[in-house]
């Protein structure tokens, strides 16, 4: 069995997604010239309807780089909306600060330099949606940190829940089918293989994977 979409079928899916507008395609090409890894535009376009269907208005990334996720996101968001945009590189959030500057956009955003991990403690909450996308080794402690802020039916997305550059995604999926853990996982993939085995158990939540893009992991807490 194929682990991933197969070209194709990513082209088509990308076909029927939603369209870049003129910012976000140049975002999207400035990510494809400097070799930036951004969610795009199949995944885009599922924040997009995240935030319509739940009518959120408090929206938090862990992992922002220079804003073309929460672009999606600050797309959608009703003008009380606001994205909270966190970044440990500041040429990136500067550039971020940019588009959305550009756009119209900077009075949905957020813009917080520094680890998302410390940032997350300065917010209550709660947040209707969270989008995790920074260092796989601490994706779960993202998790940690935000279970407690998202209300009943909040969604938790985390990209990369398949592959990303180097991670090893027959290892990954060998280790989740036979939960025969850790053993032969570089610190990346075991990473996220520590997280997918946290929201999947978490009985607070329910969660699926997506093939979508890199494969994302969506989590939605319990209502009652
Ligand atoms: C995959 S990129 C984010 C892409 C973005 N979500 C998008 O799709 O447009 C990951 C970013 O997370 C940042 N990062 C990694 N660890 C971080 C941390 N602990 N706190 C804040 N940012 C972090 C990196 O600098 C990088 O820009």
């Amino acid at each position: 069995m194929s682990t991933e979409n197969t070209i194709e079928l990513e082209q088509f899916l990308e076909s029927m997604s939603p369209h870049h507008d003129d910012i976000q395609q140049e975002m999207a090409e400035h990510a494809s010239r400097e070799g930036f890894p951004i969610i795009g535009r199949t995944v885009g376009g599922i924040l997009h309807q995240l935030v319509t269907m739940k009518e959120a208005d408090r929206v938090f990334e862990f992992g922002s780089g220079f804003g073309y996720s929460a672009y999606w996101f600050a797309r959608a968001l009703p003008e009380s909306g606001q994205v909270v945009l966190t970044e440990e590189d500041e040429e990136e959030l500067d550039k971020a600060r940019e588009y959305f500057a550009r756009a119209g956009l900077t009075h949905l955003a957020r813009f917080e330099e520094g680890d998302a991990l410390d940032v997350i403690d300065r917010y209550h909450g709660p947040f209707d949606i969270v989008l995790i996308d920074h260092d796989k080794q601490r994706y779960r402690d993202a998790f940690e940190r935000v279970r407690d802020r998202l209300p009943p039916g909040g969604v938790i997305v985390a990209d990369n829940a398949i592959s990303a550059g180097p991670m090893d995604t027959e290892g990954l999926m060998r280790a989740i089918i036979e939960g025969e853990g850790a053993a032969d996982l570089d610190d990346m993939t075991d990473g996220v293989r520590r997280y997918l085995e946290v929201v999947r158990d978490d009985a607070a939540f329910t969660t699926v994977v997506l093939p979508i893009g890199s494969g994302i992991a969506l989590s939605v807490r319990h209502r009652g």
